[in-house]
């Protein structure tokens, strides 16, 4: 496992996101969120997710599955005083942590709560938007989600969805064991290639596609990627596994090192973002 130099640990040793505070973890899920809402890679997505949706000052704004709140946060930010955003997640543990960290002055009201998405308390048409960031890649029944989300929009209400594409992770220079290690991260999600279906979720559930973009990030970092995908948890998986030997695993992870500081590193992923306009006229 690898730590940071205060000794902290950085990765998370489960990808079960679906019940999260049925984990002794439960609060490393919370942590993981945290060092992600800090990296530079989040920042740049979610200023391309914020720029292609069409929220306006004064909106009602679901976050669907907030996590630690980190979008909520930051569009209530930009809404302005107006506005009111509400961040529902599955796990308390999420919940309890997004209220604590504070709030910035002149931000829309923020309400957090727990309450599953497939399942809302919300009345019909009630919000003006929806946000919502790697939750499909782990629900059970995507399409029965969305259909709720799209019954507590108001109409031509607007969804902006953004999922990764984790078929498309390449790891470079590449070799058997790194395509191997690409192949199982994917395969470790419940819906791991979820991005290039949210087009197609959408416009199923009767939305019209507003907008619909494929982002690649590339990177030469080798040590952050690592601990912001968790590749350590899926290669300590292929061992238990028996499908990789520990020490054909740190033979890949000392490569990958070695790459990195002979400048061969490649990190690339893929991440889509699709925007759709609830139809139809108020009931
Ligand atoms: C990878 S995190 C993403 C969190 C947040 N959207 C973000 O961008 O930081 C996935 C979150 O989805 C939540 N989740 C999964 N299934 C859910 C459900 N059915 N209802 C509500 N939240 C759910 C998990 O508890 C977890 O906090």
């Amino acid at each position: 496992m690898l730590n940071d130099s205060s000794g902290q640990r950085e990765q998370l040793n489960e990808v079960n996101w679906g019940c999260i505070d049925d984990s002794a973890d439960a609060q490393g899920y919370a942590d993981y969120l945290a060092r992600i809402e800090t990296s530079l890679f989040f920042r740049k997505h979610q200023r391309h997710f914020f720029d292609a949706i069409p929220f306006e000052k004064g909106h009602a704004i679901l976050d669907a599955g907030c996590g630690i709140g980190s979008h909520s946060r930051a569009i209530a930010r930009e809404l302005g005083v107006e506005g009111l955003v509400t961040g529902i997640d599955k796990s308390s543990t999420m919940i309890e942590a997004a209220k604590r960290i504070p709030i910035q002055s002149g931000s829309a009201g923020l309400q957090f709560e727990t309450g599953d998405i497939g399942a809302l308390r919300f009345p019909d048409e009630f919000f003006d938007g929806i946000i919502c960031d790697r939750v499909f890649i782990h629900l059970e029944n995507p399409a029965g989600v969305m259909n709720e989300l799209r019954r507590v929009l108001k109409p031509n209400g607007w969804f902006g969805l953004t999922e990764p594409n984790w078929s498309k992770l390449v790891l470079e220079p590449s070799s058997p064991h790194t395509r191997l290690l690409s192949k199982a991260h994917g395969a470790a999600f419940r819906n791991g290639s979820i991005g290039r279906e949210i087009k197609a979720l959408l416009s199923d559930s009767g939305f019209a596609i507003h907008l619909e973009k494929e982002l690649s990030y590339q990177s030469e970092d080798f040590h952050a990627n690592w601990r912001l995908t968790n590749l350590e948890r899926t290669i300590t998986d292929l061992i238990d596994r028996s499908i990789l030997t520990p020490e054909e695993a740190n033979n890949l992870r000392t490569s990958l090192e070695k790459a990195e500081e002979e400048g061969r590193f490649r990190f690339s992923i893929s991440w889509h973002i699709c925007v759709g306009r609830k139809q139809g006229v108020a009931s």
